[in-house]
């Protein structure tokens, strides 16, 4: 039988141990889905996400977004675009935007002010998504208003860490994310599965990590190779495995938020339905207009390219009804542990 608290002490031994077999996925399954329900009930939250710049200065050897990728037509949206798309999700009756973008320092502390202030007028949650920053700029965009910042650690092996990230190291990864924690932001961490590379006890450490930060929001998809990365020749992760982990985040953080990502969507076109099945109560559907949307191309495959703009929307809110789930109203933040007993 599965013992779920071992799982919730993170005990690394009986964490790898059932991450590296699917013998007790209908357990895990099973159980993610009881303590979701449980800890954060049936509403699934929308987060319209707008990648608004495909620049990166960063280096990340699985993502089609780095800086060496000369195969792909870069964009920068303005901030009065960046405004006005944020305008139509909010009256769209969407309560939460994510900005989201490679590193791209064009965007100056004064630009993301300037951005941040206008979209909180319009009464939704902010949650940014452009990578590391200064300390002193988490510091002011929070004073802003600025509510969620999404920093996924990627992996929690600092050696396949640092494999991954030339020149950059999970310390200083774990430190921004710390910062930001510190300073009052919603933090959302989150890694990839089925890296080159990585083993169970790798994700197991994964599963510690989460929990050591008390991780707001946990973003979790398989990793997808990309021909246009000096990682194209690896093998991707598995839907199973993938799944596998957004259940044990569930059971290990009982009350995040958890998207079912749209990676998780890209490798199986119910990918996103199972997510919701097994623990997950977020999706984010995409926003980012066209004809800037085909190439915020983090890897082939990614679903939602060519669509209607708007179309993600409807698109999602079926996909909650579909799996007998809610669509969230309100911000859904957090849910502290004395509002839920
Ligand atoms: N496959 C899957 N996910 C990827 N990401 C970047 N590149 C890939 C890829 N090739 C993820 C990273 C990043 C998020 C925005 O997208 O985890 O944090
Ligand atoms: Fe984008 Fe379905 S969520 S088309």
């Amino acid at each position: 039988m599965l013992d779920v608290k071992k799982i919730q002490n993170v005990d690394l031994d009986y964490l790898t141990h059932i991450i590296s077999t699917d013998e007790y996925d209908e357990e895990i399954f099973r159980t993610a889905d009881e303590i979701r329900r449980k800890y954060v009930g049936d509403e699934v939250y929308l987060r319209a996400i707008i990648e608004f710049s495909n620049y990166c200065s960063q280096h990340c050897l699985y993502c089609g977004l780095r800086a060496e990728n000369k195969n792909l037509t870069r964009y920068r949206m303005s901030v009065e675009e960046i405004v006005a798309r944020a305008k139509l999700i909010a009256q769209m009756g969407i309560k939460t935007v994510v900005l989201q973008s490679g590193e791209d320092p064009y965007y100056t502390t004064e630009m993301m002010c300037d951005i941040i202030k206008q979209i909180k007028e319009l009464d939704v949650a902010i949650t940014l998504s452009i990578g590391e920053r200064t300390f002193e700029e988490y510091r002011i965009w929070k004073e802003l208003g600025a509510d969620r910042y999404l920093m996924r650690h990627e992996t929690a092996s600092p050696e396949l860490y640092a494999k991954l990230h030339p020149g950059d190291t999970f310390e200083n990864r774990k430190a921004h994310l710390y910062e930001i924690k510190r300073l009052g932001y919603e933090t959302g961490a989150g890694f990839m599965v089925g890296l080159p590379g990585q083993t169970p006890y790798d994700l197991a450490l994964d599963l510690a990590f989460l929990k050591e930060i008390d991780a707001d929001m946990i973003g979790i998809g398989p990793y997808i190779p990309n021909p246009d990365t000096p990682l194209k020749d690896a093998n991707g992760g598995d839907l199973k495995t993938t799944l596998r982990m957004v259940a044990l985040a569930r059971i290990v953080v009982p009350t995040a938020n958890i998207p079912a990502t749209t990676a998780l969507g890209s490798i199986n076109p119910y990918g996103r339905q199972y997510g919701l099945k097994y623990g997950a109560n977020v999706i984010m559907p995409n926003l980012t207009p066209n004809p800037y949307r085909p190439n915020y191309s983090l890897y082939p495959g990614k679903i939602c390219l060519f669509e209607k703009d708007t179309a993600c929307v409807e698109c999602t809110k079926a996909m909650i009804k579909s799996v007998g789930l809610t669509v969230g109203e309100g911000f859904g933040s957090r849910k502290r542990i004395d509002e839920i007993f």
